[in-house]
C-alpha cells in the first residue's frame, strides 16, 4: 500500500512494504475531527487506520496548521510500528528517533531546526537513506545526526550542512555505517566526546565509506575528554576514500581536550584505519593524532594519505601512539 500525507508546507510519503496498490483514497482527517493548531494525534491514528485498511493506495491530507501540533510527535508514534518507511518530509522542526527498529527512512529534509537536527537514541537497524539537513553554518549545537546507544545505523546517499557536528557518533554507537555523505559546513564527523560520565556505554564498528567534507573545522574526528571518568572504549573505527576540501583538521584523534590538564583521557581507543583520505588542510598539520598517556592508541593504521597544505604535502603529528603507515604518507613532525 502506499500512503501519502501532505499539506502546503509538509509533503510526506509513507511507504508499507507489505501492501502493493494501485488506485488512490484520500482521507482528510478532518473526517475525524482532526483540526489545524490542535492536538491531532486521535483524529490521524483513526484516518491512518482508514487508510491502512483501504484496498487502494491511500492518502491522508493534514491542512496547514498542524506543524506545531503534535503532528510529528502522532505521526512518529505510529511509525514505531512500521516495518518499512519512505517519506518525503520538509520542516522547520527537528525530530528524534527514539527506540525505534527496523525502520528505513528516505528523502527527508531537515531544515533549519533548533538544536540537533536528528537524536537518535536507542535504534536498532535503522536506515536513512537520501537524507538532507540544512542549518546555518553559524548556528550553535545544529549537530546533523546526533546517534547514540544505537546498533545498525545506516546513513546513505546524505548531505548534511549545519553549525556543528554532521554526524556525531556518541556513546553506545555500535555498527554503525556511512556511506556517500557530503558534509559542510559544519564540525565534520565525529566519534565522540566520550569520557564525561561513568555511564557510558563502548563505541564500537563504525564503516565510513565515500564521504566528501567541505569547509568545515573538523574532518574525521574521534575525541574523548581528560581529567573524565569514564572508561568505555571506542574500537573498530574503519574510514575509507574521503575528500576534504579545506578542512582545518582533516583527521584528528584528540584525547586532549583540555589543555593544561595532568590527569589524562581513559578511554581506550582501538583498531582505527584511515585508507586513502585526500584533499586540502588549512593547517600544516593534516593529521593529528594525540593519544592519552596512560593508554596510547592500538592498531591505528594511516594508508594513501594526500593532503595538501598551501599546495606542499601536509604533516602528521602523533603522540602515545605508533600508527602502522602504507601507501602515501605524510612526513611526520614532532608533536609539542
Ligand atoms: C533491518 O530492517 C529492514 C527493513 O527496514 C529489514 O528488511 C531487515 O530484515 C532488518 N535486518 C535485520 C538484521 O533485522
Ligand atoms: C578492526 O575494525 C574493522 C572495522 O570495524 C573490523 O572489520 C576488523 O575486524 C577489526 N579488526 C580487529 C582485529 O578487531
Amino acid at each position: 500500500m502506499d500512503m501519502e500525507l501532505s499539506t502546503t508546507t509538509l509533503v510526506l510519503f509513507i511507504l508499507l512494504a507489505a501492501c502493493g496498490i494501485t488506485q488512490s483514497l484520500v482521507v482528510p482527517i478532518a473526517k475525524y475531527s482532526g483540526v489545524p493548531n490542535s492536538d491531532i494525534t486521535q483524529a490521524l491514528t483513526n484516518a491512518w487506520r482508514e487508510a491502512c485498511a483501504s484496498p487502494t493506495a491511500s492518502k491522508i491530507v493534514i491542512p496547514r496548521g498542524n506543524e506545531d501540533s503534535g503532528f510529528e510527535r502522532a505521526l512518529f508514534n505510529m511509525l514505531i510500528t512500521l516495518p518499512y518507511l519512505a517519506m518525503v518530509f520538509l520542516t522547520v522542526k527537528n525530530f528524534g528517533f527514539n527506540f525505534m527498529k527496523h525502520a528505513v527512512v528516505r528523502i527527508i529534509t531537515s531544515k533549519d531546526s533548533k538544536n540537533f537536527n536528528v537524536n537518535e537514541l536507542g535504534c536498532q537497524n535503522f536506515t536513512f537513506d537520501g537524507f538532507k539537513v540544512i542549518a546555518p553554518g553559524n548556528s550553535l549545537n545544529t549537530d546533523g545526526i546526533h546517534l547514540g546507544r544505537s546498533n545498525g545505523v545506516r546513513i546513505l546517499n546524505t548531505d548534511i550542512a549545519v553549525g556543528d557536528d554532521c554526524i556525531s557518533i556518541d556513546d553506545g554507537s555500535v555498527n554503525t555505517h556511512i556511506y556517500n555523505v557530503k558534509c559542510g559546513p559544519g564540525h565534520g564527523i565525529s566519534v565522540g566526546s566520550l569520557g564525561k560520565y561513568t555511564t557510558e556505554a563502548p563505541v564500537e564498528g563504525l564503516i565510513l565509506k565515500k564521504v566528501t567534507l567541505t569547509n568545515t573545522d573538523n574532518g574525521l574526528r574521534i575525541k574523548s575528554w581528560p581529567s573524565a571518568p569514564g572508561t568505555s572504549p571506542i574500537s573498530n573505527l574503519y574510514y575509507e576514500d574521503v575528500t576534504m576540501i579545506n578542512i582545518r583538521n582533516p583527521i584528528i584523534i584528540d584525547q586532549e581536550i583540555a589543555l593544561g590538564t595532568n590527569n589524562p583521557s581513559k578511554i581506550r581507543i582501538r583498531n582505527v584505519s584511515f585508507k586513502n583520505i585526500r584533499g586540502t588542510s588549512l593547517t600544516k598539520e593534516g593529521v593529528n593524532l594525540i593519544c592519552s598517556s596512560v593508554l596510547s592508541c592500538e592498531q591505528v593504521m594511516l594508508c594513501d594519505i594526500d593532503l595538501k597544505f598551501n599546495g606542499a604535502l601536509a604533516v602528521a603529528v602523533c603522540r602515545n601512539v605508533r600508527p602502522t603507515i602504507a601507501g602515501r604518507a605524510l612526513p611526520f613532525v614532532a608533536a609539542n
